[in-house]
């Protein structure tokens, strides 16, 4: 099996250095290269450095919990949104965020896939967060990423292939 999905695993920390534009390139481009459904290409992706004001807005509009599960300091964050009335839009970018996420481990780097601020961004003040995020007209957000050079290692969590799995051959 590929290396990459044998051995990636979420990450939580990272070091304080910022990511080369290229890298970022690469790494939006391979979201835009997942596959969509009937080839609608209908995700968007909003590229920011922590040090933006909108992720400390979004931060402080958090709750407690979901504050400690946002994008631990890493150097980038992505926004992904999708066409708003297209039925497959959360799946493609779910495909999307993954491709984002496998591209970055194969590069070195770590990631971390993030949803805790959904409610928030698609909340009372959408429109300003829309806005802030250059979220395209009819969009909506859809799930966020953050990654960065990471400073931990973690182990992959346990499958359980009895349990998930039913073969029917
Ligand atoms: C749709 C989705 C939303 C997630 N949202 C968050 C999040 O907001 N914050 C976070 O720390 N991790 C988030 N995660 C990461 C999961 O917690 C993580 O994938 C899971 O614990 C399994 O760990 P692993 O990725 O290291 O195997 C999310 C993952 C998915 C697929």
């Amino acid at each position: 099996m590929n290396e990459i999905i044998n051995t990636r695993s979420s990450i939580r920390k990272y070091k304080d250095e910022p990511l080369p534009e290229d890298v970022v390139r690469t790494l939006a481009e391979a979201g835009l290269k997942a596959p969509t459904a009937t080839n609608k290409q209908e995700i968007h992706i909003t590229v920011t450095t922590k040090d933006h004001p909108v992720n400390k807005k979004i931060q402080d509009a958090l709750d407690p919990d979901a504050r400690a599960s946002f994008y631990y300091d890493a150097p980038v964050i992505m926004y992904l949104s999708a066409e708003d009335g297209f039925k497959w839009s959360d799946v493609d970018a779910g495909i999307a965020v993954e491709n984002i996420h496998l591209a970055a481990a194969s590069m070195g780097l770590g990631s971390v896939i993030l949803g805790c601020m959904k409610k928030v961004i698609n909340g009372d003040k959408k429109k300003e967060y829309d806005q802030m995020l250059e979220i395209p007209e009819g969009y909506s957000f859809r799930i966020g990423i953050a990654v960065g050079y990471p400073d931990t290692a973690k182990e992959q969590h346990q499958i359980n292939y009895d349990r998930d799995v039913t073969v029917l051959y």
